[in-house]
């Protein structure tokens, strides 16, 4: 795909609005206003790379169609791997991915999914519309896809349904460099190195899913299992604790209060939904939706910001030197299931909605980079917010894609603290604020700032001072769509796409950029 951040579109200091604002500000009515104050003279923490990672779960057609076809495939593959959607995951830098669940990793057996394929067992996927489970991709084949396109791999064992013993051999078999009988098993299976396992999960959504436990339960069950996962010398992973979701912070105390060794991380799980009322059973459609549910879904995605604070918060009071990490592991849209698919395997489309929606809540993650440092959106492939969408042969990336590779240069890069006064977008009875920026210091000295409008109606001028940085050039790409629910589709794959922003005026300090309506904007200023 195209670079559309190349600086083959920097322009020069003093350029002129061109194309896109001028044509959103003129149909629209005056611009709201804003100021920003970005402090490249007092960098923050480094923004965790981790927290641009993915979630692949065994779900619909997350991993079975939409990243293996098998090598018998007449679909164009590597080894029983989509080569699109490889290339297209490679191309966008994907940092860690969590598999195999998710619900379904407290009910899996990795045994199940390691031998000869054709002698595996045919299971059945219980969570996800009660099909069946073939298990041909199983360890192996995940392990060695996040190594094909480059990610490092989150394994989520399963405590709901698992021993402690089964947790320990999938660790062993996954890591071990002696000769055992475990390894003799990954060795036939056609691996002799140990793969790198950072990451390893102890459960998922103990609260629900996972076992319908209290934090109290859990926290012991986790000191147990936790201790028995061992590997070679320097190969141990980061162990994360399943903890809460939503407003709910008992999981967090509990788990710091009593909890005092094995824990690098606690994970917590945030969905967005429109239904103002969080009624699960009528979320709202998925595209065809009106300027309330927009605002709804805005207004619902900010609420993280305030979650993670009381999360950290606690964390602050128990560890103050930010040794335990807090991981959004599941994060992202979740509508209601589009019409024609199976409610079960929780497909839907992805609009100009979910790009505001992934922007704004990527800049709140950066916000809290000291100590979220991992954050996977769900999913990946084919499953509520995801990355791409395929239907049989044919692929498209979705306008949630274009933002994480609009992202790319926010990965390792440190943050820069920037005070924001914006005018509000209102809707009704609501109002939010009407623009969400990040700035950071790439790890090539270059100024990223990104920033995101989430009125649909109206454009927003911002004023923008940078302390403590000089830059003469700034160039970038913008995201956005005619609609609330322009969206991508297998006849027009590329109605939202990112394109040259060259509406951006420099002028010693101070930056003024006009965002249109809808729409993300990503500057690097050098
Ligand atoms: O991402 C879909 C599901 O949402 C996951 O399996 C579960 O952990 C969460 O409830």
């Amino acid at each position: 795909m195209p670079d559309t951040r190349s600086f083959r579109f920097i322009a020069p200091v003093f350029a002129v609005l061109l194309s896109v604002p001028c044509a959103a500000a003129a149909q629209s009515s005056q611009p709201l206003s804003a100021t920003v104050v970005i402090h490249a003279d007092k960098p923050g923490a480094e923004i965790n790379p981790d927290i641009f990672g993915q979630f692949a779960e065994h779900l619909g057609h997350g991993i079975y169609g939409g990243i293996w076809v098998g090598k018998d495939s007449p679909i164009p593959n590597t080894d029983g791997y989509r080569n699109d959607v490889v290339a297209a995951l490679k191309d966008l830098h994907v940092p860690v991915i969590r598999w195999p669940g998710g619900c379904f990793a407290d009910e899996y057996h990795w045994r199940d999914g390691v031998g000869p394929v054709a002698q595996r067992p045919v299971t059945v996927n219980t969570n996800w519309g009660g099909v069946p489970e073939t298990n041909a991709f199983g360890t192996n084949e995940f392990l060695d896809f996040a190594e094909m396109i480059g990610a490092k791999a989150y394994i989520n064992g399963n405590v709901g349904t698992g021993t402690a013993g089964e947790m320990a051999d999938w660790l062993k078999y996954m890591t071990s460099d002696q000769d055992t009988t475990l390894t003799k098993l990954r060795r036939d299976g056609g691996r002799d190195r140990p793969w790198k396992i950072p990451f390893f999960a102890v459960g998922n959504e103990t609260w629900g899913c996972g076992g319908d436990m209290r934090p109290e339960y859990y926290a012991d069950l986790f000191r147990r299992y936790a201790s028995f996962l061992k590997t070679p010398p320097g190969e141990r992973p980061l162990i994360i604790a399943s903890g809460g979701h939503d407003d709910d912070t008992s999981w967090t105390k509990v788990l710091m209060s009593t909890v005092h060794q094995n824990m690098g991380a606690i994970s917590y799980h945030y969905y967005t939904i429109p239904s103002p009322t969080h009624d699960w059973q009528h979320k709202g459609p998925t595209i065809g939706f009106g300027e309330n549910e927009w605002m709804s879904t805005l207004v619902n995605a900010l609420k993280i910001n305030d979650y993670i604070k009381q999360n950290i918060a606690i964390m602050n009071k128990y560890d103050p030197q930010k040794k335990v990490g807090f991981f959004v592991d599941e994060w992202g849209t979740w509508y209601d299931s589009a019409p024609g698919h199976n409610p079960g395997f929780l497909w839907q489309q992805n609009s100009i909605r979910d790009a505001v929606v992934a922007a704004a809540t990527l800049n709140i993650f950066e916000s809290h980079a000291d100590r979220v440092r991992m954050a996977n959106i769900a999913q990946m492939v084919n499953v509520l917010q995801a990355m791409i969408l395929t239907d049989g042969s044919k692929m498209i990336l979705t306008p949630t894609y274009h933002v994480f590779h609009m992202y790319i240069p926010f990965q390792g890069a440190t943050l820069l603290p920037s005070d924001v006064k914006t005018a509000q977008y209102t809707y009704g009875k609501q109002s939010i604020p009407a623009i969400s920026v990040s700035a950071a210091q790439g790890r090539n000295g270059v100024l990223e700032y990104s920033l995101v409008n989430l009125d649909p109606d109206k454009p927003v001028k911002i004023l923008t001072t940078i302390e403590g940085a000089n830059p003469s050039q700034v160039g970038g790409s913008i995201l956005t769509g005619p609609a609330m629910d322009s969206h991508n589709t297998f006849d027009d794959p590329d109605a939202v796409h990112p394109v040259a922003f060259t509406g951006a005026k420099l002028r010693g300090h101070h930056l003024e950029v006009t965002l249109p309506p809808k729409s993300v904007v990503v500057l690097s200023l050098q």
